[in-house]
């Protein structure tokens, strides 16, 4: 009884070719991405070999050179070793491969607030800060191996591409020392296929601009800057009728996409990328297959309703091959 149960965890022994187009699938599948048009442009990188730390540090420096391509990103995904019965990992610890840290100090932060839990940890293991701490300090990795404990590692800043943020028309926006990193790696969702999990399956597109200049750089959860750039655009904050905060929304989604490209780095519009979703679902339906989509995901949280995807009928169809997040939901 025991032992049927463990021979039915045992990973299947997939080609390196099967693999490829389970993950390739499971982006298809996942209901949350505007950007599924390019599933199958995915690159898989097939390193199942791979269970200690050290080779995976390795092998993750070696994806972000994969993914930048100094600006002209493209999308990449990394397999480790798959979950074994009764062991742990191979796991990465960060949410992604580049974040900045949250500090937290007397009763505000310094940085991102979302990362406030994780620079804990990482200082708790010994991590040193740069001296003069600041809102943009990159993270270090936190990697364990099979059966291994957590083991820290300096983020190789040298190859996580930063863009710094300035406006068309508004000089004073560089003057905020505002930035963001280009490549999002996604490193703490699992892949499953078929019952084999990949608890460590980092993967990588380039930026909707929104995500950085609606929600990262706006969320008041987050760096929570509308009412700074409000203030500087000369805007009174005290009428909310005003739309004080869709104004700063707008030209802090301008510097974000005008920033990027001209630092020749890869970024969609949430125009365009909607554009692009109409195109896979049409696609996908003339292939005879369902959409799996979350409207809340979906639309884009600047212009929804002046995006087509808005008055799109949605449905999470919770289709597998599929990623998971070992726990809960964030963002
Ligand atoms: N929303 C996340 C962030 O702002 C990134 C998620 C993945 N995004 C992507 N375009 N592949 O960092």
């Amino acid at each position: 009884m025991a032992a049927a149960a463990h021979a039915e965890k045992q990973a299947i022994p997939f080609s390196e070719a099967e693999l490829a187009f389970a993950a390739r699938v499971a982006w298809r599948n996942e209901a949350r991405c505007i950007g599924r048009l390019y599933w199958r442009s995915l690159l898989v990188r097939d390193r199942r070999e791979v269970t200690t730390s050290s080779a995976m540090y390795g092998a993750l420096c070696e994806h972000l050179e994969l993914a930048t391509r100094d600006g002209n990103i493209r999308p990449v995904m990394t397999l480790f070793a798959p979950a074994e019965p009764g062991r742990t990992g191979p796991l990465i610890r960060n949410r992604q491969l580049a974040g900045y840290a949250g500090y937290r100090e007397r009763g505000s932060v310094l940085g991102d607030p979302l990362n406030c839990a994780f620079t804990e940890e990482a200082l708790a293991l010994g991590w040193e800060p740069p001296k003069n701490r600041s809102a943009f300090d990159l993270l270090p990795w936190i990697l364990s191996g099979r059966d291994e404990r957590p083991v820290l590692y300096p983020a190789p800043a040298h190859l996580i591409k930063e863009v710094s943020l300035s406006h068309p028309t508004l000089p004073w926006f560089r003057e905020l020392g505002l930035k963001w990193y280009a490549v999002p790696v996604v490193s703490d969702m699992m892949l499953r296929v078929a019952g084999t999990e990949f608890p460590a399956a980092p993967f990588s597109g380039w930026y909707m601009g929104t995500e950085i200049g609606s929600r990262n750089l706006a969320d008041e959860g987050r760096y929570n800057l509308l009412p700074l750039v409000a203030g500087k655009m000369g805007l009174r904050r005290d009428e909310r009728a005003s739309l004080w905060k869709e104004r700063a929304l707008v030209e802090l989604n301008a510097a974000v996409l005008h920033s990027f490209s001209e630092a020749g780095c890869r970024i969609v519009d949430h125009h365009t990328a909607s554009a692009e979703f109409g195109r896979f679902c049409a696609l996908e339906e003339a292939a005879g297959r369902p959409v799996s989509a979350r409207w809340d995901w979906i639309v884009p949280p600047l212009a929804g309703s002046a995006t087509p995807v808005f008055h799109q009928q949605m449905c999470d169809l919770r289709l597998r091959p599929e990623f998971q997040r070992p726990t809960g939901t964030a963002d």
